[in-house]
């Protein structure tokens, strides 16, 4: 799968199914599952690393992940799910040269064939810009980004007309601008589903309603597996519960076998 791939089935009119993978083992489950994309997604500072937010997150780590995420994946490579790595918060803030390093090292050293960034403010647009024309392809992230939650907390964006007007100005910049695809997280479904009719790269949706032409989860909250899963998140499975009811019948038998009473030794004779 590549990008220009993920296009031809929103024209096709065929579904786009992203989840998100952090090592060899969640790879190798979400594409036994039939997805069309991996995202190694910087969520995994929260589900996998422990941190409060994904800002901690380092380029570094993102790459080492994705690269596990790559031992994963079986079969050829025009069967293997198209791989998706976050920029990480401040990998490509802080101008273009660095935004450029840094999907560089994940581009060389990963299996990832794009990666994504969040935003569509003027500064965003120039890196999309200069990473598409250096031949690095980008998805787009609007609506609640993570990256800025000291902003914007976990909240429903573009409630309202003008936040709903900026957010389709820059859905329009980023297609301009070159990305391939564009996230949209929790917006209301309407808005979702006339910037996927407005636009032609795919809309990819997260608690943005059933009309987008692809949709993505972070594959531990539908396993159940995180302690508390966002509202337009629910969980598949109680992961956890079964996952610990599991490990405790065997620490409940784990151990020595009961001991067998041996004659004690005889005493040596003398
Ligand atoms: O980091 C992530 O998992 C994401 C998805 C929620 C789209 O960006």
């Amino acid at each position: 799968m590549r990008p220009a791939d993920l296009i031809h089935r929103k024209q096709a009119g065929l579904p786009i199914r992203m989840l998100t993978a952090w090592d060899a083992l969640s790879a190798a489950l979400v594409q036994a599952a039939g997805v069309e994309a991996v995202l190694v997604g910087d969520s995994l500072a929260m589900v996998v690393l422990g941190h409060a937010t994904t800002l901690p997150v380092t380029l570094e780590e993102m790459i080492h992940h994705t690269k596990a995420v790559g031992r994963g994946l079986g079969g050829t490579a025009s069967e293997r799910p198209m791989v998706i790595c976050d920029l990480p918060f401040l990998s490509y803030q802080c101008g273009g040269d660095l935004a450029m390093a840094a999907a560089g090292r994940v581009l060389k050293e990963t299996e990832a064939a794009a990666v994504k960034l969040e935003g569509g403010e003027a500064e965003t647009l120039q890196v999309v810009d200069r990473l598409v024309r250096t031949g690095v392809p980008v998805m787009g992230h609007l609506g609640l980004t993570p990256q800025s939650v000291h902003q914007l907390g976990y909240r429903r964006q573009a409630n309202d007309p003008i936040s709903q007007e900026r957010l389709r100005r820059q859905a329009r910049d980023l297609e301009a601008a070159g990305c391939f695809a564009l996230v949209l997280e929790h917006v209301p479904g309407p808005l979702a589903s006339s910037l996927r009719r407005q636009l032609t790269i795919p809309v990819i949706g997260i608690g943005a309603g059933d009309d987008c032409d692809g949709q993505v989860r972070v594959t531990a909250d539908l396993l159940g597996l995180t302690s508390r899963q966002p509202p337009f998140s629910p969980p598949l499975i109680d992961g956890r519960q079964l996952a610990v009811q599991a490990l405790r019948q065997w620490t409940e038998h784990a151990g020595p076998a009961a001991p067998t009473i041996r004659p004690s030794p005889a005493a040596p004779h003398c």
